[in-house]
């Protein structure tokens, strides 16, 4: 597998990391823990060393998991988590947004035990915190840096002014936004700008525009209540019926490639920057294999010019969150 440096820090990782979120939160029935525990491990094996976790999935049973799924290889992979929310230890009720200097002390200490490990290699806030100013949030994550706890701070989910006053205080490794052809918006919120500018790697999450651009979902695919997907407006039988446009789009670059739909999404998003690391997520292995595969297939300039003018356009439909949550990203 080859790999990438997240701008200018150094931090070298698999091209394509493994998001570890779907392997027992947000999509539906959690698959049998052991075999999702085979699954990380098999993903070590064919190459990936950048695996994205967060405090709040589960909440706590997503690291525990990734943390003893990985502990055999501590030393050969980069385990990236999330702080930012409140979250009761004894019931696990989440209480809304908390970056506070404490909170985030907590949720670190919280994270290490979680994941057994003694250094967090990322250290992600999930979502910018409108109570406690960013510079707070930068100086309490340089102060873990100092004491080992953490190596790199990244921002998720932030604007380009945030992340530049973050920066300021304690260099940002790595930004992790929604980021793929049906969620283009780091390319004209200056997100993408403010990367290059700032040598700060990107990390797009839902890079197979969680599970759609995949060509597996459509208007008839019946998602369970369980599934954060049923709320979600991008994932209506109506959006989807709309969207589809742009799987087609994607299925016929792959036909002339000998790619897969999901391959040729993961490969544009691949071909946008060389500091670019997309972390799909999936819990079967044929799945994994092929994604990692799309690391191999090269968008040439005649494929990128035709999927930028195909997916222009294609007006996508549906807001990726409802309304609370899309007011939570961006700030
Ligand atoms: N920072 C944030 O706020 C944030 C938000 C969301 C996600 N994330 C991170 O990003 C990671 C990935 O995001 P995501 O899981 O939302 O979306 P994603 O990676 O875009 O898509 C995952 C979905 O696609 C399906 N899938 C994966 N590969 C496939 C393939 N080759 N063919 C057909 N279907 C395929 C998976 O189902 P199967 O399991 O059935 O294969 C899964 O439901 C997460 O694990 C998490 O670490 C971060």
């Amino acid at each position: 597998m080859q790999k990438r440096k997240l701008g200018k820090s150094g931090l070298e990782v698999s091209a394509i990391g493994l998001g570890c979120m779907g392997l027992n939160y947000h999509r539906g029935p959690a698959p049998d823990r052991k075999e999702m525990i085979a699954l990380v491990r098999a993903a070590v094996e064919r190459g990936v060393t950048f695996f994205d976790t967060a405090e709040i999935y589960g909440p706590f049973t997503n690291e525990e998991m990734v943390g003893e799924a990985l502990a055999p290889f501590r030393d050969t992979v980069v385990i990236a988590t999330k702080f930012g929310f409140r979250i009761d230890p004894e019931t696990v009720k989440q209480g809304g947004m908390d970056s506070s200097p404490a909170r985030i002390r907590a949720a670190v200490e919280g994270s290490l035990k979680r994941l057994k490990i003694e250094t967090i290699d990322l250290l992600y806030q999930h979502r910018v915190d409108p109570e406690t100013p960013i510079e707070e949030v930068a100086g309490a994550v340089k102060a873990l840096i100092a004491e080992g706890k953490v190596k790199h701070f990244g921002l998720s989910e932030s604007g380009a002014n945030t992340v530049r006053r973050a920066h300021a205080v304690q260099s940002v490794t790595a930004l992790q936004n929604e980021y793929s052809l049906w969620t283009r918006g780091p390319e004209t919120n200056g997100v993408l700008q403010a990367c290059e500018e700032l040598g700060i790697g990107l990390v797009p999450y839902s890079p197979l525009g969680k599970g759609f651009l995949t060509g597996a979902m459509g208007k008839d695919t019946k998602i369970a209540a369980d599934d954060f997907r049923a709320i979600l407006p991008r994932f209506t039988p109506e959006a989807m019926a709309a969207n589809q446009a742009l799987v087609d789009l994607l299925k016929r670059i792959g036909e002339r490639k000998q790619a897969t739909t999901a391959q040729v999404a993961l490969a544009w998003l691949l071909a946008q920057k060389p500091w670019i690391v997309p972390i799909p997520g999936t819990t079967k292995l044929h799945r994994l294999e092929e994604n990692l595969g799309a690391a191999d297939v090269e968008l040439t300039a005649d494929d990128l010019a035709e999927i930028q003018r195909a997916a222009g356009a294609i007006a996508v439909q549906g807001e990726r969150y409802p309304p609370a949550l899309m007011a939570t990203t961006g700030r």
